[in-house]
Formats: structure tokens, C-alpha cells, sequence
């Protein structure tokens, strides 16, 4: 604790005026500044006034006693500091031990040698000032401590707040970049679907138009051609009874018999309109097909024939199938096993087969052309086939399988996680969009909740689509 009035000189306090002069005396001679209390009570109330450096302190004084008076110094942390020598008689041991203990750093002896007390205050003086300045020195550097810490407190407060606004930055901009690619992400499902939705709608108006067109016309000549059938019948029959009658005829009709060759009409006429029975079938069926595919626009959940459903799609395909870019017509595999009905939207099935369909022709024809490019039409060529192969099975009570697998050049495994994103396309521009399987596979996973995969075969790929059998109405 420092002392708030600068201590100056030597405070002598004892009860007997001889001793006073003379301690006087000698320390004023060797230069020091004196300060004299004639009792304990005068000494304390002149300390606080005067608070000097160094105090002589005799024991035995009347009323307060020395060893009260350094008692209550050393009790009072404004005077605790101020180094106290005692004064004693020679005899008393057991006085210097007690005056030692309460807090006085020495003790001189009456009756007092010049040279001792002398020597004894300047030593305990000089250590007073050393103390004093190791205690300036120290505060000094307790203070820069103090200040040094206050500092780096300072500077960690700062780092934290830096720290802080840092990873605030940080997650903001995670967020922002988060939210902006979740947006874009949305947009462009959202276009996919948009274009997507505009060409099914078109192309199943166009099909379900043209299919509609064609039907009655078609209908109106198979309807007929039963009829056409039995009436030449009818006639020939006519014309052998005339024969077998008149089987002299005049010349006129004989040279018309022969120009027409008679004989070969009446075997041919009925071959031909078998024939035509034929095509006119084939013809229906083609527009049933058209029809099944054409569903696009359907948009409950209604009981269908999976397999219509490849048909006709192969159907459409059909000249894509049997073109001749692949030298070879595609040979078609359907490994068709025995499936319930299945509950779906048969207008969007049709468009996954339609899509995986006509992705496995461009991978046939992709494999064909670089067949011919690389070996030419020789031995190796000769020994490839373009295959597709469809195979179906119920997998259980509730889920059926559509396995649709081609030969063509498979899908490297690097490019195997990207066939579902939108606007992955390995096609040339203008040919290919992207579109086909992202759009398939979200038919399939969000719509039918089922699920589609893709995967390399040894030679090829394989799509597999599972799909349960019900689905929730609600949906
Ligand atoms: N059967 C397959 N064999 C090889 N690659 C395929 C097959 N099916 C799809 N792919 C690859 O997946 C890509 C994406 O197909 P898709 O989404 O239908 O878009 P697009 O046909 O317009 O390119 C195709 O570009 C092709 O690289
Ligand atoms: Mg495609």
C-alpha cells in the first residue's frame, strides 16, 4: 500500500526528553531530518499528519506502550509500510523477541552507542528506498501485466467477433448458394416437365387423331370385304353354271374369256381379297395400338395390360426396328412372363417404355455404325446382332419387373449416375435432349412409386423398372 503524503525524515518517540536530545542530536549531526513524539498517541496522530520514514519507537512509555503503538501502525494500511526500530534496555531479551514479532525489523539498545544507531538507521533507511523502489517496480510491472492482459483480452475479443462475423459470412453465403441451386434445380425440373408434358400431349393428339381418322375407313372396308368375298363367290359360281350350259358361247365372249384368262381371275380373285382380309387386319391392329399408346393424355390410375403397352410402343417403333441403318432388323426377345393387371397411368407408362425403347435403338444403331466404320462390312460385323430383349416377371404379391436390355455399346461406368440428370445427353446436338430418362425416372419413382435403375451388362445395358401392381388412388 503506498503512503498518500511523501514520508520524509526520522520520527523519535520516547517518554524521556534525554534520550529525545540526544538521538536527536546525533542524527541531526549526520545529516537527517528529525521528527520527535513524546508518547504513543502523539506519535500515531503526527504518523498520519507527517508520515515520516523511519520511527524510533521506545517500549516503555506511559499510558500507550511501544508495543501498542507499532501495533496499531502496522495495523493501518497507510502506516503499515514504515520500517520501526525498537529502543531497550540491555536486559531485555524477551521485549526484543515480542517487538520483533508484531512487526519492527530491529532494535537498538540504551544506552545508546552514537555509531551504532547511526549506522543501523542509514542501513534500514537505504533498505526502505531499495523496498520502495522494488515496490514501484513491481506495481510498475503489475500495472503493464494488468495492461498487457486488459490488451490480449482485447485482441481475443476482437479475434472472437472476427471469428464470428467470419462463420456467419460463411453460412450465409452456404445458404444463399444452397437456396439459389435448390431454385435452379426446381426451374428447370419444372421446364423439363413443362416440355415435356407439351410434346406427350402433342404426340398423343396426334396418334389418338390419326388412330381415329384411320379406324372408320379401315372398319367400313373389313366390314366389306366379307360381303365383296361371298358376291364374287356368288359370281363365279354364276359364270361356271354358264360355262357348263353354253359351253359354246358366241365369239365376242370367247375373245373377252381369253384376254382376261378366265381361269387364272377365278383362282386369283379370292386369294386376293383373303390377302386384303389380311391387311385390313393388320391395319386395325395397328390402330388398337395406336390407341393403347395414345393414352398420354389419361390421367387416373386405371387397371392395364403391361405388355399392350411394350406392343404398341414397339409398334410405333417398328420401322425404327426393322430399318436397314443397323444392317440388320433389331431382333426383338420378349421373354413375357405372367403379370396382373396393373394399376398405373398407362399414358405415361407407355412414354418410359417409349423413352428406354428408342434410347436402346440409338445405342444399337450408334454400335452399328462404328462397326461398319472400324472393320468394314467383314467377319466381326457379321457376328453381331442388334438384340433387344424384354423380359417381365411379378416379383412378389405386389411388384412387377420390366427388364428391357439391349447389345449396344453400354453406358461407360463413369456416366452411369448421370443418365437420370436432365440435360444429360452424350447425342449430338439437335438429336438428343437430355430429357428422356430424367423424366422416366420421375414417372416411375414419384408417379408409380417404384423404382427405375440402370445398369451395364457384358454386352449392353440393362433398365430395370419395378413398379407395385396398386396404386393409391389418391395419388
Ligand atoms: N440403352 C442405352 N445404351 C447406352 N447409353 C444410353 C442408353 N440409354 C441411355 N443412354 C445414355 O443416357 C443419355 C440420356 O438419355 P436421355 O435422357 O434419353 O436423353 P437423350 O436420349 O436425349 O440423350 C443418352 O444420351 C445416352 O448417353
Ligand atoms: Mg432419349
Amino acid at each position: 500500500m503506498r503512503l498518500e503524503k511523501e514520508p520524509q525524515g526520522i520520527l523519535i518517540v520516547d517518554d524521556n526528553p534525554t534520550n529525545l536530545e540526544v538521538l536527536s542530536e546525533s542524527l541531526i549531526q549526520e545529516g537527517f531530518q528529525v521528527a520527535v513524539a513524546i508518547d504513543g498517541e502523539s506519535a500515531l496522530e503526527q504518523i498520519n499528519y507527517h508520515p515520516p520514514e523511519l520511527i524510533l519507537l521506545d517500549v516503555m512509555m506511559p499510558g500507550m506502550d511501544g508495543f501498542e503503538t507499532c501495533q496499531q501502525l502496522k495495523s493501518n494500511p497507510d502506516t503499515c509500510d514504515i520500517p520501526v526500530i525498537f529502543m531497550t534496555a540491555l536486559s531485555d531479551a524477551q521485549n526484543k523477541v515480542q517487538g520483533l514479532s508484531i512487526g519492527a525489523i530491529d532494535y537498538i539498545t540504551k544506552p545508546f552507542q552514537h555509531e551504532e544507531v547511526v549506522a543501523r538507521v542509514r542501513i534500514h533507511l537505504q533498505v526502505r528506498t531499495l523496498t520502495r523502489t522494488l515496490q514501484q517496480q513491481n506495481h510498475q510491472l503489475k500495472d503493464e501485466i494488468e495492461q498487457r492482459q486488459n490488451a490480449e483480452a482485447q485482441l481475443r475479443q476482437a479475434n472472437e467477433s472476427l471469428e464470428n462475423l467470419n462463420h456467419q459470412l460463411e453460412e450465409r453465403v452456404a445458404e444463399r448458394t444452397k437456396d439459389l441451386s435448390d431454385a435452379l434445380r426446381t426451374v428447370q425440373r419444372a421446364q423439363v416437365q413443362l416440355i415435356q408434358q407439351e410434346k406427350l400431349s402433342a404426340l398423343g393428339q396426334l396418334v389418338a387423331g390419326i388412330a381415329h381418322e384411320i379406324n372408320n375407313p379401315v372398319n367400313f372396308i373389313h366390314g366389306n370385304i366379307d360381303h365383296a368375298s361371298g358376291y364374287t363367290e356368288d359370281l363365279l359360281t354364276l359364270f361356271k353354271l354358264y360355262e357348263q350350259y353354253y359351253p359354246n358361247p358366241v365369239s365376242h365372249i370367247q375373245n373377252k374369256r381369253e384376254e382376261i384368262d378366265i381361269s387364272f381371275l377365278a383362282e386369283d380373285l379370292p386369294k386376293l381379297l383373303a390377302s386384303m382380309q389380311v391387311g385390313t387386319d393388320r391395319i386395325r391392329d395397328i390402330v388398337l395400338s395406336l390407341r393403347i399408346f395414345s393414352r398420354l393424355d389419361e390421367a387416373e390410375v386405371k387397371d392395364v395390360n403391361i405388355h399392350e403397352g411394350i406392343d404398341s410402343t414397339l409398334l410405333i417403333l417398328n420401322s425404327r426396328i426393322n430399318s436397314l441403318i443397323t444392317a440388320v432388323p433389331i431382333n426383338i426377345v420378349k421373354e413375357y412372363g405372367k403379370l396382373p393387371k396393373v394399376k398405373c397411368y398407362p399414358g405415361q407408362l407407355n412414354q418410359v417404355f417409349m423413352n428406354i425403347l428408342s434410347n436402346a435403338i440409338d445405342a444399337l444403331e450408334e454400335k452399328a455404325e462404328s462397326h461398319c466404320q472400324n472393320d468394314g462390312p467383314n467377319d466381326s460385323q457379321s457376328d453381331w446382332i442388334p438384340e433387344l430383349k424384354i423380359i417381365t416377371k411379378s416379383i412378389d404379391q405386389e411388384n412387377v419387373n420390366i427388364l428391357i436390355q439391349d447389345n449396344g455399346p453400354g453406358v461407360p461406368d463413369s456416366l452411369l449416375e448421370k443418365i437420370f440428370d436432365p440435360f444429360f445427353t452424350t447425342k449430338a446436338v439437335g438429336k438428343g435432349t437430355g430429357l428422356g430418362m430424367s423424366i422416366s425416372h420421375e414417372i416411375i419413382s414419384e408417379k408409380h412409386h417404384g423404382t427405375l435403375t440402370c445398369k451395364r451388362l457384358e454386352e449392353g445395358t440393362e433398365f430395370s423398372i419395378t413398379i407395385p401392381n396398386f396404386q393409391d388412388v389418391n395419388d
